[in-house]
């Protein structure tokens, strides 16, 4: 467990400006036959005063968190396959493809740097829950099974020479040791080497109130700002900032040594929207902690209602996100009858801290509920587009991104 006082990046005192309670871990799926008793920890946050970094007070540590039972597997979205594909393509425009070696860290099981291995490049994915790895190896992706660091970096270095690009997804806000991550970064790129990689962005989390980014493994959820003050310690800087729709509202942070290339005004611009937004304020996280009571507030009062009229809401999507919503909110069995997910490691078992069975697609498809409640938004377009059987058959959409409505 981290539990600090102080700033991860600049060691300023930090205050919490609030708690969301005691939590379990967000991929804390359990074995019904196996409830012993479950870890929990406070989901307290803080905003420094001096860097701008949003964080946990608290945090697990990596090893219970990642691990050869890991329940996230990238692979089980087509829309993210092809977001992947892409961004790989995007990597190879900016470097060349004149025999590059790229890192990648929290490669999951390949859906990122595999990209690089069918094209026959030269590649290596860093990866911790041996599991996912495993399945990554299998489709025959260099994958080393370790936490990336500085030490890690000088291995690497040692054994396959210095990266032309380190790549990372969903991964760099969940590293508490940020600054040593920074240094294990520049130190493994060659002079004019990149770093790139993307994450839930905190503006669109306080634009749209996506207050579910907030746990356990997100000990951070960055900005432009922030991120640039942490790259800023190692000398390198953001010289290009590209929104992406992935995870409800993402940005894809580029990175190079200072003065090694233009910045670009997408830069600029992001700056600037950061300021009118009024990103490192005070006054914007009580206003966010507002709408968190009041979403919540709502959602409850939805899923008693429809209780009250003996009414079947299913889940859809057993997310790492919606065990915030479920512990936050209260909701539980009471009020879900299941969630259902195509992840078969997570078929079976019951959601963390709410106890709700999470069961196979195949069950939500066969008996249909009389309501639905998205936890997968950030799919929605997938999903919407399959599920269209269940709205002609009367099915009706509970979301709560951006606000909490019955569609
Ligand atoms: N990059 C994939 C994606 O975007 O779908 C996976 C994201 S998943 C939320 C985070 C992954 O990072 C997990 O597979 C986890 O095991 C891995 N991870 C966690 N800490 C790490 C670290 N210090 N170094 C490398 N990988 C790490
Ligand atoms: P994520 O929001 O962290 O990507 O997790 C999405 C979860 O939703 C994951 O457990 C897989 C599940 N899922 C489905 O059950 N059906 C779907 O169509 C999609 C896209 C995801
Ligand atoms: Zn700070």
């Amino acid at each position: 467990m981290s539990n600090t006082k102080n700033c991860r990046v600049c060691n300023n005192p930090i205050e919490p400006f609030m708690s969301f309670g005691r939590m379990p871990l967000g991929n804390g799926f359990r074995n019904p036959n196996n409830m012993s008793k479950e870890y929990k920890y406070e989901m307290k946050v803080a905003v420094c005063s001096q860097c701008s970094t949003f964080q946990l007070i608290e945090q697990p540590s990596p090893e219970k968190m990642f691990h050869e039972e890991y329940a996230f597997f990238s692979g089980t979205s087509i829309r993210m396959q092809n977001h992947f594909a892409d961004f790989s393509k995007d990597i190879l425009n900016e470097i060349g493809n004149d025999d590059p070696f790229v890192v990648e860290i929290g490669s999951n099981d390949g859906i990122l740097i595999g990209n690089f291995a069918e094209k026959g490049l030269r590649h290596l994915g860093i990866e911790p829950s041996s599991n996912v790895a495993e399945v990554s190896r299998k489709k025959g992706i260099n994958t080393k099974v370790s936490f990336f660091s500085k030490k890690i970096s000088e291995e690497i270095v040692d054994q396959n020479g210095a990266a032309n690009a380190i790549i990372a997804a969903n991964v760099i806000c969940h590293i508490p040791t940020i600054n040593d991550i920074a240094e294990g970064v520049s130190n493994l790129l060659v002079d004019d080497g990149i770093f790139v990689f993307e994450e839930p962005y905190l503006g669109d989390v306080l634009d749209k109130t996506t207050y579910d980014q907030i746990y356990d493994e997100h000990v951070f959820l960055f900005s432009l700002n922030s991120v640039n003050q942490i790259f800023d310690r190692v000398g390198m800087e953001i010289f290009r900032a590209q929104r992406q729709w992935t995870h409800g509202g993402s940005m894809r942070y580029w990175i190079s040594r200072k003065g090694k290339r233009a910045i670009d005004e997408s830069v600029h611009k992001l700056l600037e929207n950061e300021s009118n937004q009024r990103i490192l304020e005070t006054e914007t996280f009580i206003k966010f902690k507002r709408q968190c009571e009041d979403q919540k507030y709502k959602l409850r009062s939805i899923l008693e209602d429809l209780r009250a009229k003996d009414k079947r809401v299913v889940g859809y999507g057993a997310t790492s996100k919606s065990t915030t919503i479920l512990n936050y909110c209260g909701i539980g069995p009471e009020h879900i009858e299941f969630i259902s997910d195509t992840t078969p490691i997570k078929q079976g078992t019951v959601t963390p801290g709410s106890n709700i069975p999470v069961r196979p697609y195949s069950e939500f498809q066969n008996n249909y509920p009389d309501y639905a409640l998205l936890f997968a938004y950030n799919h929605s377009k997938e999903i919407m587009q399959k599920e269209s059987n269940f709205e002609i058959n009367g099915g009706k959409w509970i979301v709560y991104v951006p606000e909490v409505k019955i569609i």
